[in-house]
């Protein structure tokens, strides 16, 4: 495989931007940089800046700073669509989707090839926390926390939820530490107590926060360390 396609199929990249890293030296294979686009990666060791790039081959797991505004459908109908951010060589790798997020929210999404990692992320059994940054508008009822604590019943639900972790901060502002994933879960829960979610963004699965550099629309690989925090629960 090319260089370049080496590069954007381990999700580093887009192929013009793995040109352009190329181009710009910053790519090093077996040890030496490597300017030739075209070269032709037979297990060499291909390194970006100080990180190792794994094979793309090997590649299953992806994190994305999912931006407000597009949707995480399959349905073109609904574009613009997560999909849409992908490197069309990523596109045809039947990514999944382990836990949506809306249209209107933010924040850290898990695409993977690997059936068993959605099921492990999502299932509710497994009650991994997820953490929602939550900015609202209105007056929260006075015992929200306790009530988050306890479980709500959801308009048209028979269940409560399960018990989740409010914090109110500034005002206006709240985090939210979700046990379980129903649809609209936190604005939901947000309207019952008495607010309107104006923005909302998850920042934290398992105990994966989201990267500080990985900005709105980007994504990459998660490494074998990332993917361990994503799947523990030990620090929320
Ligand atoms: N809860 C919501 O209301 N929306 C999301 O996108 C995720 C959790």
């Amino acid at each position: 495989m090319r260089l370049d396609a080496y590069l954007a199929r381990a999700g580093l990249a887009s192929r013009r931007e793995s040109r352009m890293l190329i181009r710009r030296g910053a790519v090093w294979v077996d040890g030496e940089i490597c300017r030739d686009a075209a070269r032709r990666i037979h297990g060499e060791e291909v390194v970006v800046g100080d990180e190792p790039v794994e094979s793309p081959a090997e590649v299953r797991d992806f994190i994305l700073n999912k931006p407000v505004g597009v949707s995480c459908s399959n349905d073109q109908r609904e574009a613009p669509l997560v999909f849409d951010l992908l490197a069309s060589s990523l596109r045809n790798r039947s990514l999944l989707i382990a836990g949506r997020l809306d249209r209107a929210t933010s924040g850290l999404l898990v695409l993977t090839t690997d059936g068993d990692l959605v099921h492990r992320l999502t299932h509710p059994a497994r009650k991994l926390p997820k953490r929602y940054r939550i900015e609202y508008d209105g007056e929260l009822a006075e015992n929200s926390v306790e009530c988050c604590r306890e479980g709500l019943l959801l308009v048209g639900e028979d269940r409560p939820t399960r018990p989740a972790d409010l914090e109110l901060d500034a005002k206006g502002c709240a985090t939210l530490v979700l046990r379980e994933g129903r649809t609209h879960q936190v604005r939901r829960m947000i309207r019952l107590l008495g607010g309107e979610v104006l923005a909302l963004h998850r920042d934290r699965v398992g105990a994966l926060d989201l990267p500080q550099d990985l900005a709105p629309g980007e994504l990459r690989p998660l490494d074998r360390e990332e993917r361990a925090l994503l799947l523990s629960d030990n620090s929320l």
